[in-house]
Protein backbone atom coordinates (compact mmCIF):
# COMPACT_ATOMS: atom_id res chain seq x y z
CA UNK A 1 0.00 0.00 0.00
CA UNK A 2 2.90 2.64 1.09
CA UNK A 3 5.27 0.70 -1.69
CA UNK A 4 8.01 3.51 -2.63
CA UNK A 5 6.82 6.10 -0.21
CA UNK A 6 9.17 7.52 2.12
CA UNK A 7 8.43 8.14 5.57
CA UNK A 8 10.02 9.99 8.58
CA UNK A 9 9.26 9.63 12.14
CA UNK A 10 10.40 11.92 14.72
CA UNK A 11 10.74 11.01 18.41
CA UNK A 12 10.92 13.19 21.73
CA UNK A 13 11.14 12.44 24.46
CA UNK A 14 7.82 11.70 26.18
CA UNK A 15 6.32 8.50 28.18
CA UNK A 16 4.38 7.92 24.71
CA UNK A 17 7.73 6.36 22.78
CA UNK A 18 6.92 3.24 23.24
CA UNK A 19 3.52 3.20 21.42
CA UNK A 20 5.35 4.59 18.45
CA UNK A 21 6.55 0.59 18.29
CA UNK A 22 3.33 -0.14 17.03
CA UNK A 23 3.45 2.97 14.65
CA UNK A 24 6.38 2.13 12.64
CA UNK A 25 5.78 -1.26 12.43
CA UNK A 26 2.59 -1.07 11.25
CA UNK A 27 4.32 1.25 8.50
CA UNK A 28 6.90 -1.23 7.91
CA UNK A 29 3.80 -3.77 7.15
CA UNK A 30 2.56 -1.27 4.84
CA UNK A 31 5.83 -1.43 2.72
CA UNK A 32 6.87 2.19 3.20
CA UNK A 33 10.41 3.18 4.14
CA UNK A 34 10.46 4.48 7.35
CA UNK A 35 13.59 6.71 8.65
CA UNK A 36 13.57 7.42 12.23
CA UNK A 37 15.35 10.36 13.77
CA UNK A 38 15.37 10.12 17.77
CA UNK A 39 16.17 13.55 19.96
CA UNK A 40 18.54 12.51 22.73
CA UNK A 41 15.89 12.87 25.30
CA UNK A 42 13.78 10.01 23.66
CA UNK A 43 16.46 7.62 23.89
CA UNK A 44 16.09 7.51 27.64
CA UNK A 45 12.92 6.02 26.90
CA UNK A 46 13.09 3.44 24.27
CA UNK A 47 16.59 2.07 22.48
CA UNK A 48 17.32 3.15 18.86
CA UNK A 49 17.62 -0.52 18.52
CA UNK A 50 14.17 -1.23 19.21
CA UNK A 51 13.25 1.08 16.06
CA UNK A 52 16.04 0.06 14.07
CA UNK A 53 15.06 -3.27 14.32
CA UNK A 54 11.38 -2.28 13.27
CA UNK A 55 12.45 0.21 10.57
CA UNK A 56 15.13 -1.91 9.33
CA UNK A 57 16.94 1.18 8.77
CA UNK A 58 19.87 2.69 10.94
CA UNK A 59 18.32 5.36 13.33
CA UNK A 60 19.96 8.63 13.23
CA UNK A 61 20.08 10.42 16.98
CA UNK A 62 23.51 12.63 16.65
CA UNK A 63 23.88 15.44 13.93
CA UNK A 64 27.70 14.90 13.62
CA UNK A 65 27.78 11.19 13.21
CA UNK A 66 30.88 10.30 11.37
CA UNK A 67 30.63 6.74 10.87
CA UNK A 68 27.96 7.28 7.56
CA UNK A 69 28.67 7.77 4.33
CA UNK A 70 29.08 11.52 2.75
CA UNK A 71 25.86 13.06 2.84
CA UNK A 72 24.28 15.57 4.69
CA UNK A 73 21.94 13.73 6.00
CA UNK A 74 19.12 15.91 7.50
CA UNK A 75 19.17 17.72 4.04
CA UNK A 76 18.86 14.25 1.84
CA UNK A 77 15.99 13.02 4.58
CA UNK A 78 13.98 16.56 4.47
CA UNK A 79 14.46 16.26 0.33
CA UNK A 80 13.12 12.53 0.47
CA UNK A 81 9.99 12.42 2.60
CA UNK A 82 6.80 11.83 1.76
CA UNK A 83 5.81 12.80 5.53
CA UNK A 84 6.98 13.63 8.18
CA UNK A 85 5.59 12.71 11.52
CA UNK A 86 7.02 13.90 14.80
CA UNK A 87 5.04 11.28 17.47
CA UNK A 88 5.02 12.05 20.63
CA UNK A 89 5.47 15.55 20.31
CA UNK A 90 6.56 17.01 23.19
CA UNK A 91 5.93 20.43 24.10
CA UNK A 92 10.20 21.20 23.67
CA UNK A 93 9.68 20.00 20.27
CA UNK A 94 6.71 22.10 19.42
CA UNK A 95 7.82 25.25 21.14
CA UNK A 96 11.42 24.88 19.08
CA UNK A 97 9.61 24.66 15.76
CA UNK A 98 7.33 27.33 16.45
CA UNK A 99 10.56 29.75 17.10
CA UNK A 100 12.62 28.05 14.00
CA UNK A 101 15.35 26.43 16.07
CA UNK A 102 17.39 23.68 14.88
CA UNK A 103 19.52 23.04 17.41
CA UNK A 104 19.32 18.90 16.99
CA UNK A 105 19.24 16.55 14.09
CA UNK A 106 15.25 16.27 13.99
CA UNK A 107 14.90 20.04 14.62
CA UNK A 108 16.68 21.15 11.54
CA UNK A 109 15.83 18.02 9.42
CA UNK A 110 12.23 19.45 9.94
CA UNK A 111 13.30 23.18 9.12
CA UNK A 112 14.57 22.03 5.91
CA UNK A 113 11.78 19.88 4.59
CA UNK A 114 9.01 20.97 2.47
CA UNK A 115 7.19 18.12 3.04
CA UNK A 116 3.51 17.84 4.82
CA UNK A 117 4.38 18.20 8.94
CA UNK A 118 2.04 15.52 10.79
CA UNK A 119 2.35 16.50 14.77
CA UNK A 120 0.80 14.06 17.20
CA UNK A 121 0.94 15.88 20.80
CA UNK A 122 0.87 14.34 23.84
CA UNK A 123 1.99 15.71 27.87
CA UNK A 124 0.10 16.19 31.22
CA UNK A 125 -2.92 18.03 30.58
CA UNK A 126 -1.29 21.47 32.60
CA UNK A 127 1.69 21.71 30.17
CA UNK A 128 -1.26 20.54 27.04
CA UNK A 129 -3.35 23.48 27.92
CA UNK A 130 -1.04 26.35 28.93
CA UNK A 131 -1.33 29.29 26.80
CA UNK A 132 2.23 29.22 25.86
CA UNK A 133 2.17 25.92 24.72
CA UNK A 134 -1.53 26.10 22.84
CA UNK A 135 0.21 29.62 21.17
CA UNK A 136 2.80 27.43 19.65
CA UNK A 137 0.50 24.91 18.23
CA UNK A 138 -1.41 27.62 16.78
CA UNK A 139 1.77 28.61 15.17
CA UNK A 140 2.50 25.14 13.51
CA UNK A 141 -1.31 24.88 12.50
CA UNK A 142 -1.19 28.27 10.95
CA UNK A 143 2.29 26.85 9.02
CA UNK A 144 0.62 24.19 7.75
CA UNK A 145 1.12 21.21 10.11
CA UNK A 146 -1.38 18.64 10.38
CA UNK A 147 -2.21 18.15 13.97
CA UNK A 148 -2.97 15.31 15.24
CA UNK A 149 -5.47 15.81 18.48
CA UNK A 150 -4.45 14.51 21.65
CA UNK A 151 -7.17 11.95 23.49
CA UNK A 152 -8.76 12.83 26.88
CA UNK A 153 -8.13 10.19 29.56
CA UNK A 154 -6.29 9.12 32.22
CA UNK A 155 -2.38 9.93 31.58
CA UNK A 156 0.95 8.23 32.39
CA UNK A 157 1.45 11.35 35.61
CA UNK A 158 -2.02 9.52 37.07
CA UNK A 159 -3.67 13.05 36.19
CA UNK A 160 -6.93 12.39 34.17
CA UNK A 161 -7.38 15.13 31.44
CA UNK A 162 -6.66 15.89 28.09
CA UNK A 163 -2.91 15.50 26.47
CA UNK A 164 -3.08 11.50 26.04
CA UNK A 165 -1.17 10.58 22.92
CA UNK A 166 -4.22 9.82 20.08
CA UNK A 167 -4.61 6.38 19.71
CA UNK A 168 -2.43 4.65 17.41
CA UNK A 169 -4.75 3.50 14.38
CA UNK A 170 -6.11 7.78 14.38
CA UNK A 171 -2.57 8.71 13.67
CA UNK A 172 -1.58 5.97 10.70
CA UNK A 173 -4.72 6.49 9.06
CA UNK A 174 -3.52 10.49 9.40
CA UNK A 175 -0.25 9.45 7.73
CA UNK A 176 -2.13 7.40 4.80
CA UNK A 177 -4.62 9.71 4.00
CA UNK A 178 -1.51 12.51 3.92
CA UNK A 179 1.12 10.21 1.79
CA UNK A 180 -1.76 8.57 -0.56
CA UNK A 181 -3.20 11.33 -3.10
CA UNK A 182 -6.06 9.42 -4.61
CA UNK A 183 -8.53 8.92 -1.85
CA UNK A 184 -11.43 9.09 -4.18
CA UNK A 185 -13.09 5.54 -2.22
CA UNK A 186 -12.59 7.09 1.31
CA UNK A 187 -15.16 5.48 3.61
CA UNK A 188 -17.15 3.18 0.57
CA UNK A 189 -17.63 -0.11 1.71
CA UNK A 190 -16.63 -2.27 -1.74
CA UNK A 191 -16.96 -6.21 -1.67
CA UNK A 192 -15.08 -7.79 -4.30
CA UNK A 193 -15.06 -11.13 -5.20
CA UNK A 194 -11.80 -13.07 -6.60
CA UNK A 195 -10.26 -16.34 -7.66
CA UNK A 196 -11.77 -19.46 -8.43
CA UNK A 197 -14.52 -21.82 -6.97
CA UNK A 198 -14.24 -25.57 -6.77
CA UNK A 199 -16.71 -28.21 -7.20
CA UNK A 200 -15.95 -31.85 -6.04
CA UNK A 201 -15.74 -34.85 -8.09
CA UNK A 202 -15.04 -37.07 -5.10
CA UNK A 203 -12.70 -37.56 -1.99
CA UNK A 204 -9.33 -36.53 -3.62
CA UNK A 205 -10.99 -34.83 -7.58
CA UNK A 206 -12.34 -31.24 -8.22
CA UNK A 207 -13.63 -29.16 -10.90
CA UNK A 208 -12.24 -26.23 -11.26
CA UNK A 209 -11.12 -23.02 -13.53
CA UNK A 210 -8.24 -21.31 -14.42
CA UNK A 211 -8.54 -18.06 -12.40
CA UNK A 212 -5.64 -17.66 -10.29
CA UNK A 213 -7.18 -14.32 -8.38
CA UNK A 214 -4.91 -11.82 -9.63
CA UNK A 215 -7.47 -9.61 -10.83
CA UNK A 216 -9.57 -9.68 -8.28
CA UNK A 217 -6.46 -9.50 -5.37
CA UNK A 218 -5.21 -6.20 -7.38
CA UNK A 219 -8.93 -4.15 -7.00
CA UNK A 220 -9.07 -5.15 -3.79
CA UNK A 221 -5.91 -3.63 -2.90
CA UNK A 222 -6.46 -0.81 -4.97
CA UNK A 223 -9.73 -0.01 -3.51
CA UNK A 224 -8.24 -0.41 -0.05
CA UNK A 225 -5.49 2.28 -1.55
CA UNK A 226 -7.96 4.62 -2.40
CA UNK A 227 -9.47 4.52 0.96
CA UNK A 228 -12.35 2.09 0.53
CA UNK A 229 -13.34 -0.99 3.38
CA UNK A 230 -13.10 -3.96 1.71
CA UNK A 231 -14.49 -6.99 1.88
CA UNK A 232 -12.82 -10.16 -0.49
CA UNK A 233 -14.95 -13.36 -0.70
CA UNK A 234 -12.01 -15.11 -1.92
CA UNK A 235 -11.31 -18.66 -3.54
CA UNK A 236 -9.30 -20.52 -4.95
CA UNK A 237 -5.47 -18.16 -5.62
CA UNK A 238 -2.13 -18.71 -6.49
CA UNK A 239 -0.97 -15.17 -5.46
CA UNK A 240 -0.63 -13.88 -1.96
CA UNK A 241 -4.55 -12.48 -0.07
CA UNK A 242 -3.93 -8.74 0.69
CA UNK A 243 -3.57 -7.46 4.08
CA UNK A 244 -5.84 -4.67 5.90
CA UNK A 245 -9.10 -5.72 4.50
CA UNK A 246 -11.49 -8.64 5.61
CA UNK A 247 -10.91 -11.55 3.95
CA UNK A 248 -13.69 -14.18 3.80
CA UNK A 249 -12.20 -17.99 2.21
CA UNK A 250 -14.39 -19.72 0.27
CA UNK A 251 -14.35 -23.16 -2.01
CA UNK A 252 -17.55 -23.75 -3.80
CA UNK A 253 -20.18 -21.48 -5.85
CA UNK A 254 -22.61 -22.28 -3.06
CA UNK A 255 -20.58 -20.89 -0.53
CA UNK A 256 -19.14 -18.03 -2.80
CA UNK A 257 -23.09 -17.22 -3.10
CA UNK A 258 -24.26 -17.45 0.50
CA UNK A 259 -21.18 -15.01 1.53
CA UNK A 260 -21.45 -12.40 -0.85
CA UNK A 261 -25.51 -12.37 -0.84
CA UNK A 262 -25.14 -12.27 3.00
CA UNK A 263 -23.10 -9.17 2.60
CA UNK A 264 -24.62 -7.10 -0.16
CA UNK A 265 -27.07 -4.67 1.91
CA UNK A 266 -23.55 -3.49 4.18
CA UNK A 267 -21.53 -2.28 0.93
CA UNK A 268 -22.08 0.40 -1.83
CA UNK A 269 -19.93 -1.17 -4.45
CA UNK A 270 -19.64 -5.30 -5.26
CA UNK A 271 -17.56 -5.89 -8.05
CA UNK A 272 -17.66 -9.62 -9.52
CA UNK A 273 -14.30 -10.31 -10.55
CA UNK A 274 -14.35 -14.20 -9.25
CA UNK A 275 -14.17 -17.10 -11.59
CA UNK A 276 -17.29 -19.59 -9.95
CA UNK A 277 -17.87 -22.80 -11.74
CA UNK A 278 -21.10 -22.55 -13.17
CA UNK A 279 -21.45 -26.09 -12.92
CA UNK A 280 -20.90 -28.70 -10.08
CA UNK A 281 -20.98 -32.42 -10.03
CA UNK A 282 -24.94 -33.37 -8.96
CA UNK A 283 -23.64 -36.31 -6.77
CA UNK A 284 -20.15 -36.16 -5.69
CA UNK A 285 -18.73 -39.49 -4.11
CA UNK A 286 -17.00 -39.28 -0.58
CA UNK A 287 -15.12 -42.13 -1.51
CA UNK A 288 -12.29 -42.40 -4.86
CA UNK A 289 -14.21 -42.95 -8.36
CA UNK A 290 -12.73 -46.68 -9.40
CA UNK A 291 -15.18 -47.27 -12.38
CA UNK A 292 -13.77 -48.06 -15.73
CA UNK A 293 -16.14 -45.59 -17.41
CA UNK A 294 -17.07 -42.98 -15.63
CA UNK A 295 -20.36 -40.49 -16.27
CA UNK A 296 -20.41 -36.80 -14.54
CA UNK A 297 -23.97 -35.34 -14.35
CA UNK A 298 -23.66 -31.45 -14.05
CA UNK A 299 -26.38 -29.17 -12.83
CA UNK A 300 -25.88 -25.54 -12.54
CA UNK A 301 -24.83 -23.41 -9.77
CA UNK A 302 -26.50 -20.47 -8.64
CA UNK A 303 -25.96 -17.10 -10.40
CA UNK A 304 -24.28 -14.93 -7.75
CA UNK A 305 -24.31 -11.73 -10.36
CA UNK A 306 -27.84 -12.42 -11.20
CA UNK A 307 -29.28 -12.47 -7.48
CA UNK A 308 -27.16 -9.53 -6.32
CA UNK A 309 -28.51 -7.71 -9.85
CA UNK A 310 -31.96 -8.16 -8.48
CA UNK A 311 -31.42 -6.88 -4.92
CA UNK A 312 -28.46 -4.27 -5.29
CA UNK A 313 -31.20 -1.17 -5.22
CA UNK A 314 -29.09 1.74 -5.91
CA UNK A 315 -25.10 0.27 -4.94
CA UNK A 316 -23.24 -0.11 -8.06
CA UNK A 317 -22.08 -3.77 -9.61
CA UNK A 318 -19.49 -4.30 -11.72
CA UNK A 319 -19.11 -7.72 -13.60
CA UNK A 320 -16.56 -9.35 -15.48
CA UNK A 321 -17.33 -10.98 -19.21
CA UNK A 322 -14.37 -13.30 -20.13
CA UNK A 323 -15.81 -14.21 -23.77
CA UNK A 324 -13.72 -15.73 -26.68
CA UNK A 325 -15.72 -14.24 -29.36
CA UNK A 326 -18.09 -11.10 -30.15
CA UNK A 327 -16.59 -10.01 -26.93
CA UNK A 328 -18.72 -6.80 -26.26
CA UNK A 329 -21.84 -7.45 -27.60
CA UNK A 330 -21.56 -10.72 -25.73
CA UNK A 331 -20.32 -8.78 -22.75
CA UNK A 332 -23.32 -6.08 -22.68
CA UNK A 333 -25.68 -8.27 -22.97
CA UNK A 334 -24.49 -10.21 -19.56
CA UNK A 335 -24.13 -6.56 -18.10
CA UNK A 336 -28.35 -6.08 -19.16
CA UNK A 337 -29.30 -9.78 -17.65
CA UNK A 338 -27.39 -9.32 -14.47
CA UNK A 339 -28.65 -5.57 -13.67
CA UNK A 340 -25.28 -4.68 -13.68
CA UNK A 341 -23.68 -0.90 -14.12
CA UNK A 342 -20.13 -1.96 -15.62
CA UNK A 343 -18.68 -4.69 -17.25
CA UNK A 344 -15.54 -5.59 -17.67
CA UNK A 345 -15.22 -7.48 -21.16
CA UNK A 346 -12.09 -9.40 -22.43
CA UNK A 347 -11.17 -11.75 -24.84
CA UNK A 348 -9.60 -14.70 -23.09
CA UNK A 349 -7.93 -15.64 -26.68
CA UNK A 350 -6.40 -12.81 -27.11
CA UNK A 351 -2.84 -12.84 -26.24
CA UNK A 352 -1.80 -10.54 -22.82
CA UNK A 353 -5.11 -11.13 -21.62
CA UNK A 354 -7.91 -13.29 -19.19
CA UNK A 355 -6.35 -16.19 -16.59
CA UNK A 356 -3.08 -16.40 -15.19
CA UNK A 357 -1.17 -13.80 -16.93
CA UNK A 358 0.25 -10.86 -15.30
CA UNK A 359 -1.65 -8.35 -18.29
CA UNK A 360 -4.77 -7.71 -18.96
CA UNK A 361 -6.52 -6.18 -22.06
CA UNK A 362 -9.68 -4.93 -21.60
CA UNK A 363 -12.68 -3.30 -22.88
CA UNK A 364 -14.69 -0.99 -19.86
CA UNK A 365 -18.55 -1.16 -21.35
CA UNK A 366 -21.07 0.83 -19.00
CA UNK A 367 -24.99 0.49 -18.92
CA UNK A 368 -25.32 2.79 -21.79
CA UNK A 369 -23.05 0.47 -23.89
CA UNK A 370 -20.51 3.31 -23.84
CA UNK A 371 -17.31 1.70 -24.58
CA UNK A 372 -13.69 2.19 -23.84
CA UNK A 373 -11.46 0.19 -25.22
CA UNK A 374 -7.94 -0.17 -22.93
CA UNK A 375 -4.41 -1.58 -23.90
CA UNK A 376 -2.43 -3.64 -22.91
CA UNK A 377 -1.39 -3.24 -19.23
CA UNK A 378 -0.49 -4.83 -15.77
CA UNK A 379 -3.75 -6.31 -13.70
CA UNK A 380 -2.58 -3.22 -11.58
CA UNK A 381 -3.06 -0.25 -14.10
CA UNK A 382 -6.69 -2.62 -15.44
CA UNK A 383 -7.97 -2.50 -11.37
CA UNK A 384 -6.95 1.11 -11.42
CA UNK A 385 -8.86 2.17 -14.71
CA UNK A 386 -11.81 0.26 -13.29
CA UNK A 387 -12.39 1.49 -9.93
CA UNK A 388 -11.58 5.30 -11.91
CA UNK A 389 -14.82 4.57 -13.71
CA UNK A 390 -16.62 2.90 -10.71
CA UNK A 391 -15.91 6.19 -9.08
CA UNK A 392 -17.05 7.96 -12.00
CA UNK A 393 -20.24 6.01 -11.81
CA UNK A 394 -21.19 7.43 -7.91
CA UNK A 395 -20.34 11.16 -8.79
C1 LIG B 1 9.50 10.32 32.67
C2 LIG B 1 9.32 11.53 31.80
C3 LIG B 1 8.22 11.63 30.98
C4 LIG B 1 8.02 12.75 30.18
N1 LIG B 1 6.95 12.81 29.36
C5 LIG B 1 6.74 13.91 28.63
C6 LIG B 1 5.61 13.99 27.78
O1 LIG B 1 4.80 13.08 27.71
N2 LIG B 1 5.45 15.12 27.05
C7 LIG B 1 6.32 16.15 27.08
O2 LIG B 1 6.10 17.16 26.40
N3 LIG B 1 7.41 16.08 27.86
C8 LIG B 1 7.65 15.01 28.62
N4 LIG B 1 8.76 14.93 29.41
C9 LIG B 1 9.70 16.07 29.43
C10 LIG B 1 10.60 16.01 28.21
O3 LIG B 1 11.34 14.81 28.21
C11 LIG B 1 11.53 17.23 28.24
O4 LIG B 1 10.77 18.41 28.03
C12 LIG B 1 12.62 17.14 27.22
O5 LIG B 1 13.37 18.34 27.25
C13 LIG B 1 12.10 16.90 25.80
O6 LIG B 1 13.16 16.87 24.89
P1 LIG B 1 12.97 16.61 23.34
O7 LIG B 1 11.77 17.37 22.92
O8 LIG B 1 14.22 17.10 22.72
O9 LIG B 1 12.84 15.12 23.18
C14 LIG B 1 8.98 13.83 30.22
C15 LIG B 1 10.09 13.70 31.03
C16 LIG B 1 10.27 12.58 31.82
C17 LIG B 1 11.47 12.49 32.69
Amino acid sequence: MLKGKNIIIGITGGIAVYKVCDIVSKLVKLHANVDVIMTKNATEFVSPLTFESLSHNPVVTDMFNRTKEWEIEHISFAKKAHTFVIVPATANIIGKLAQGIADDMLTTTLLATKSPVIIAPAMNTDMYTNHVFQSNLATLHNNGAIIVQPATGRLACGDNGVGKLADVDVILSTIIDTVMPQRDLLGRRVLITAGATIEKIDAVRYISNFSTGKMGIALAKNARDRGAIVTLVLGSHSVPAPDYMDVVNVTTTQQMYDEVLARVKDNDIIIKSAAPCDYKVEHYADTKHKEEHLTLSLVKNPDIARQVGKIKDNRILVVFSAETENTCENAYAKLQSKNADLVVANCVLTEGAGFGTDTNIVTLIDRYNTQTALPIMSKEQVASRILDAVVKLTQ
